[in-house]
């Protein structure tokens, strides 16, 4: 072990003759934690496997710790190579990063890549199939919520399905700097429509399909989209989902606000046609404005194959996608063109350590940022083939998952860890009956994973020899900024380990002190790397409050974490007023906002519980108008109304009667004890900044009462 520890520190200081020559003591702090990983920590540690180290891009741990170290003390020549791998139209002016994270020293602002222009979808499309020959190379397997429905794509057939819908969006008026609003499910036109806004320098703004009307129109308006791009329907399950329907509903809802930015509304025949289920859902039955409403295949049918790339800047914007921010409102998170497209890249060339002969599969739906990245624009930027799957993994049976990874010989698997809770309680039979032997690095993203969870992903599903990844990022961070790297890194369950290159994390006290060694506080950011966020669309104050004003200095996460005696980074959850249940965002704000519109419902107060499956979940304290009953009506029409605002991933698991809820003098609620009543944990500490005491006494008895 020893012998480990001096090759690390050889390593270090071989890259380095002098040693550390910066002064920078985080830097050296960090470095430090690093090569003291390996002898404290024998017990508990999973090693990368030799044989995925044989030929791995960061082959081991020195190998990390020296590419780490060069990020970070010469990122100009660290990411040079990296941009090196593309094409450009026009190089770059200015250096590879500029930025000021400093709000005292002006605005905050991040550029990678001054003067260079290029286009995403020419780098990841007509790159491989040009230069590449990648023509006739698998793209994406499509697989259907149903298992009889499936398709191959290749990335030459994808570039012809992209150029054409990029002119279909040119004729209906879409030119660079627009907005495109696309709620589509996870079908390969998808994929197509991001990237034909990427060829013409449209902004795509992606919302998720299981997102309500309410909020479709919310971030339609927010983002004032020109062209809505929707499907008929889709199954999700069992279940038929009339998003056409869902669409016109926002539409209208938009126009009653006096907002109706939109159109043309471009129309995927999924259901009707490709699903063959005519019946249940075909022209029409879907609701129809001909002057604003085009079908796809039509459109699609004598649009030209040519479409020239438009030559973007490097800072051009390359999608808002909307993230749930504290005060409710969701904020449009603005990522540009060369700086997102090298860092997908990177982080999915080294953290799923991609090879030509791979084929991955990402699980997420791209309604959100790891669909964004490590579905659309991570794999294609390196030529891979994926897995895109429109289904739901325990339809139609709860080995779907399995099936689906010995179906397509799935070789890296990329999951949340709510995913591998459910399937945990089915135990292992359902696996035995499939080959997952083609399986060589498992990831989780999304929320911290609790330890059991780990272990059962790597010893049963990876049989012990595959790498569990545990990625921890952020919509606004654009890809990975600790994990592990699958070769390279000895693993702890629950840890999301060390930063990807470039990242510089750093703990802070409630002081903004940082503390060094083993600790806990809010994780932190010192300086940018090229795929973190520009700006709230918009909104450029809304983007410096939330992120940079608490600490003068620091991106701040909004998350805890822990370092470890060895340098390891443990995610603690969030510190602000967000929850995340089954690995997505929510604020209690949008929430609250939701249960209020209720005419019962005086007042609301909403606050996370552990959930075994989702791994936090809705707790919802409501204070009725004095003329109501706290009666099941009630609770199901409060449940019905936040699934009708938000979605159904915001359906309140529990609701609880508060006849008055705990707050200072001051009227602040004092959502630490409402947290504590939802746990039942009786040890409240410190009550004497609450105006009335007793409240918490009338809120516990009234506890086993939660409609759940
Ligand atoms: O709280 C962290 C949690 O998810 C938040 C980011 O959510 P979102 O922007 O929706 O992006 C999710 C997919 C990247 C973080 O602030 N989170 C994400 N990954 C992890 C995590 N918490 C712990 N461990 C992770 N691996």
């Amino acid at each position: 072990m020893l012998n480990c520890v001096a090759s690390l520190q050889e390593a270090l200081f071989s890259l380095h003759p002098a040693g550390f020559t910066r002064k920078d003591s985080t830097l050296k702090t960090q470095l430090v934690c690093l090569i003291m990983v390996v002898p404290e920590s024998q017990g508990e540690l999973y090693h990368p496997p030799p044989d995925l180290q044989r030929d791995a891009h960061v082959p081991d741990f020195s190998s990390y710790v020296g590419m780490y170290k060069k990020s970070l003390e010469n990122p100009e020549a660290f990411w040079k190579e990296v941009a090196d791998e593309f094409f450009w139209k026009k190089p770059a002016t200015g250096p590879m990063l500029q930025y000021n994270f400093d709000v005292t020293k002006g605005n905050i602002f991040v550029k990678c890549m001054e003067g260079a222009k290029t286009n995403m979808c020419y780098n990841v499309l007509d790159r491989h199939v040009r230069e590449g020959n990648l023509g006739e190379k698998v793209a994406y397997y499509w697989e259907g919520n149903s298992p009889e429905h499936h398709t191959t794509i290749t990335y030459g057939q994808m570039l012809s399905s992209v150029c054409r819908c990029a002119n279909v969006l040119k004729r209906m008026g879409v030119r660079k700097g627009d907005r495109v609003s696309i709620y589509l499910p996870m079908i390969p036109e998808l994929v197509y429509t991001m990237l034909a806004c990427a060829r013409i320098g449209a902004v795509h703004s992606v919302v998720f399909a299981g997102f309500s009307s309410d909020s479709l129109c919310e971030r339609i308006m927010d983002a004032q989209s020109s062209v809505l791009v929707t499907a008929d329907g889709v199954y999700r399950g069992d279940k038929l989902i009339n998003l056409k329907q869902i669409s016109d509903e926002a539409l209208e809802k938009s126009r009653e606000k006096g907002s109706s930015s939109i159109s043309k509304c471009l129309v995927i025949k999924h259901q009707a046609l490709r699903m063959k289920t005519g019946a249940s859902c075909n022209k029409l039955q879907t609701p129809w404005d001909s002057e604003r409403d085009e079908w796809w295949d039509e459109a699609m049918s004598d649009s030209s194959e040519d479409c020239e790339p438009e030559w973007l800047d490097a800072e051009d914007p390359l999608f808002i996608l909307y993230t749930s921010g504290s005060t409710g409102k969701p904020k449009g998170v603005v990522h540009t063109v060369a700086g997102y497209l090298l860092y997908t890249f990177l982080t999915f060339k080294c953290v799923f350590d991609y090879h030509h002969d791979d084929v991955y599969w990402c699980t997420a739906d791209i309604g959100w940022i790891t669909g964004h990245s490590y579905i659309t624009y991570g794999p294609l930027a390196n030529g891979a083939t994926s897995v895109l799957f429109e289904g739901i993994p325990v339809h139609p049976h709860v080995g779907r998952f399995w099936e689906i990874i010995e179906k397509y010989k799935v070789t890296k698997f990329y999951t949340a860890p709510t995913a591998i809770r459910l399937l945990m309680k089915y135990g292992q039979e359902p696996l035995q009956k499939y080959d997952l032997s083609s399986l060589r690095i498992l990831g989780t993203v999304g929320e911290p994973i609790n330890p059991e969870a780990w272990l059962w992903y790597y010893k049963t599903v990876g049989q012990s020899r595959c790498p569990v990844v545990d990625t921890f990022w952020q919509t606004e961070t654009g890809g990975h900024v600790l994990t592990p790297l699958p070769a390279a890194t000895p693993l702890k369950p629950g840890s999301a380990t060390f930063p990807f290159f470039g990242v510089e994390p750093t703990i802070l006290n409630e002081h903004g002190e940082e503390v060094e060694g083993e600790a806990e506080g809010y994780l932190v950011f010192r300086k940018p790397w090229p795929g973190i966020m520009r700006t709230v669309y918009e909104n450029h104050e809304r983007f410096e409050n939330t992120y940079f004003k608490k600490f003068p200095g620091f991106y701040v996460t909004g998350d805890g974490a822990r370092r470890d005696k060895d340098g390891y980074f443990w995610i603690t959850g969030r510190i602000d007023d967000m929850l995340n249940v089954s690995g997505h965002l929510l604020s209690t704000a949008e929430v609250e906002a939701a249960l209020t519109l209720h005419s019962a419902v005086s007042e609301a107060a909403v606050v996370s519980r552990p959930h075994q499956v989702k791994g936090e979940c809705l707790y919802c304290f409501v204070t009725l108008k004095d003329s109501w009953e706290f009666d099941k009506k009630t609770v199901a029409e409060l449940k019905t109304l936040v699934r009708e605002k938000i979605g159904p991933i915001a359906t309140p698991d529990f609701i609880q009667n508060a006849p008055a809820l705990p707050k200072t003098r001051s009227g602040k609620i004092m959502r630490r004890i409402l947290r504590q009543i939802a746990r039942n944990e009786k040890d409240l500490g410190d009550l004497s900044t609450l105006a009335d005491p007793k409240v918490v006494e009338v809120l516990f008895s009234q506890r086993s009462k939660a409609a759940a």
